[in-house]
């Protein structure tokens, strides 16, 4: 299995373009030893032909400009991407659909939260209908039910387990504060012929049992690298919001990422999404360093992983 990094940032990017904080002003500057971030988004393939994208970033079109593998090639409109699943409603993780309506139809897999904000507070569906149009796939995990197991038509060859994760809904819903099953997603991507799975999770509130247990399958997960700190957009001025309001669990402190990700088997163990303010952007700062004697990487764009 190939998963590529098409984006590793959070929602704004990095260096994002009205922020003048440190690790923002210091990349501009050279200051800091720090790689730009697009918004987060991952591609993943079984055969290195057929291709799904988890969540759809508005940066979506210098993403698949930048990365030849997903370049068309076989007709005079194509393109390799087959179907796009998504992992919440955001806004850095949806509106890159947009961006596809010069395509075939997309196929889309998300939960039924996902498809109601996608159809009534941010309506991007009824207007792709318009366009190349949207073929449905909904993951049937809302209510009681925590966890579903789907396979997309054209790469057979994996098997999705999707689970429903502690996190919040964006923003812009009604239900911003009273939070559903199926808000957001995380998700196991397991090679069927291998059995090497992939655990997926760019936005995560917490990691309580029911995601341990799903971690603890793979043999790489990609996770929530949004925040060092609780307070870290406080602390610096940047908004009014700890990472626990925004559903994201800081890497640092008791409790944080970095002890979930401690004991876990997997071979890999990276972080994605990250924030512009969050100091592990910076390659040669004492948080980067940290992360690294926990054998935790930071994801980067363009980065390709092979399980
Ligand atoms: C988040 O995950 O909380 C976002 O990155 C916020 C946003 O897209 O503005
Ligand atoms: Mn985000
Ligand atoms: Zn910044």
């Amino acid at each position: 299995m190939k998963i590529l990094v098409l984006g590793s940032g959070a929602g704004g990017g990095y260096p994002q373009w009205n922020c003048n904080c440190a690790m923002c002003s210091g990349v501009r500057s050279g200051r800091l030893h720090a790689r730009a971030r697009t918004q987060s988004s991952i591609a993943v393939s079984q055969d290195g032909e057929h291709w799904v994208l988890f969540n759809a970033s508005p940066d979506i079109g210098h993403q698949l400009r930048s990365s030849p593998t997903l370049h068309p090639r076989r007709a005079p409109r194509d393109t390799p991407i087959k179907a796009v699943v998504l992992m919440d409603a955001q806004i850095d993780h949806v509106t890159g659909l947009l961006s596809l309506r010069e395509g075939p139809p997309i196929e889309l897999y998300c939960t039924p939260a996902v498809f109601e904000e996608l159809t009534t507070g941010l309506p991007l569906l009824p207007v792709l209908q318009h366009y190349c149009g949207v073929h449905w796939h909904l993951l049937p995990v809302a209510g009681e039910r925590a966890s579903a197991e789907f396979r997309i038509d054209a790469l057979p060859g994996l098997s999705l387990h999707a689970l429903a994760i502690a996190g919040k809904a964006p923003p812009y819903s009604p239900h911003r504060n009273d939070p559903q099953a199926g808000d957001n997603i995380a998700l196991l991507i397991e090679e069927r012929a291998t059995g090497r799975c992939a655990f997926y999770a760019p936005g995560l509130a917490g990691v309580g049992d029911a995601e341990r247990s799903w971690m603890q399958r793979a043999d790489c997960v990609l996770v929530d690298g949004t925040f060092w700190t609780d307070d870290e957009m406080i602390e610096h001025g940047l908004g009014r919001h700890t990472a626990a309001d925004m559903g994201h669990l800081p890497q640092s402190g008791e409790g944080g990422m970095i002890a979930a990700l401690d004991g876990l088997p997997a071979r890999r163990k990276l972080l994605i999404h990250i924030n512009n303010s969050n100091p592990i952007l910076d390659d040669h700062g004492e948080q980067r360093a940290m992360l690294q004697r926990h054998g935790i990487e930071v994801a980067h764009d363009g980065m390709e992983i092979e399980l």
